[in-house]
């Protein structure tokens, strides 16, 4: 290579931006990511994760025993998302810990656990058990809105904060809690206190949007069978809620608690608006099941050429930074 040569080359390098973020302390090489949830329950499939761009590998939600979920059909693709009322089929947090040490090796990148225990006494356990894995964050997720008897946990402020108690005393590793939607301002105003008390690094949100419905017309039928046809809402169908939920929980808690955007991310300016709206990290789930791990590159590609035609450096830059109509 010739002098000039390596100096256009770095001149070029030197122009590109950085779209690297830091999650409680720990570096992710880009900020966009897999959502726990889609295609991450095997180590087949958390190996394809850690081969494509993916900046972390986010592991499926795990429960103390394996789960077969819930009956099929669960999950259906729809024009702008999905739904899924999958009942959280997973192999057991053992497998997760095990998995966690064979990824870790393999992949240079951060390694997330996500934790689903069915009842506080298995959250103990569970999160125990990955005190003592490479992982490098721990995702919980209290409630699933598919879990067949069960109700959305996070709508349960009473219960959050006996659960996130509990967390805070036994977990040694930075975590984060996985929210589902809100919609009041009230409601966020009671789960941000609740949040505030406890030594949480990061929140994530979205989780599908619970219960909705879909119907095949033709047929006269629900599209997938779990609870009568109820299920989470996924893909672009949410992405308006979760960039509300976002810059909500930004204006509350931004300051001290980081935030990482989910929900109707396919794109690279998708998750340049959940920066603007103040996420420190994007994951991708829906867009992940139905575009391949391509989209991990895509979306990056796509949110450093956004980013450098508007002239940002790196996503401090953007992060929080919305306008809003006076
Ligand atoms: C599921 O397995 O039911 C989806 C996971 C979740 O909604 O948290």
């Amino acid at each position: 290579m010739t002098q000039k040569t390596g100096q256009r080359k770095w001149d070029l390098r030197k122009k590109m931006a950085d779209i690297s973020t830091e999650i409680a302390g720990v570096k992710f090489e880009t900020c966009v990511f897999n959502a726990a949830g889609p295609a991450d329950v095997t180590l087949k499939e958390l190996e394809v994760i850690g081969k494509s761009k993916s900046s972390a590998i986010t592991m499926k939600s795990c429960t103390l025993e394996p789960r077969k979920g819930n009956p099929e059909p669960r999950y259906a693709d729809l024009e702008f998302g999905s739904i899924n009322s999958m009942g959280l089929p997973n192999l057991g947090y053992k497998a997760y810990v095990k998995f966690s040490k064979i990824v870790k090796e393999k992949y240079a990148k951060p390694v997330v656990a996500s934790i689903s225990g069915m009842t506080l006494e298995d959250n103990i356990v569970i999160f125990k058990a990955f005190n003592d894995s490479p992982v490098d964050l721990i995702e919980f997720n209290p409630g699933s809105p598919n879990t067949i008897g069960k109700p959305i946990v996070g709508y349960d402020f009473q219960e959050m904060d006996r659960l996130l108690e509990t967390v805070s005393k036994i977990c040694k590793k930075p975590w984060g809690v996985k929210l589902p939607a809100y919609f009041d301002f009230v409601h966020y105003d009671q789960i941000a206190k609740v949040i505030k008390k406890y030594p949480v690094k990061f929140l994530t949100s979205v989780n599908s949007v619970g219960n909705g419905l879909v119907i095949d017309p033709n047929k006269e039928k629900t599209v997938i069978k779990p609870k009568g046809g109820f299920g989470g809402i996924g893909g672009r169908y949410i992405k308006y809620t979760a960039l509300a939920n976002v810059r909500k929980f930004y204006e509350l808690l931004g300051r001290k608690i980081q935030i990482i955007g989910v929900g109707g991310v396919y794109t690279g300016v998708d998750a340049f608006e959940f920066i603007l709206a103040g996420a420190s990290a994007i994951q991708i789930g829906t867009a992940f099941l139905q575009k391949g791990p391509v989209i991990f590159a895509k979306a990056q590609k796509e949110l450093l050429d956004f980013m450098e035609k508007k002239g940002y450096k790196n996503i401090e830059d953007v992060r929080g930074k919305l306008k809003t109509i006076n």
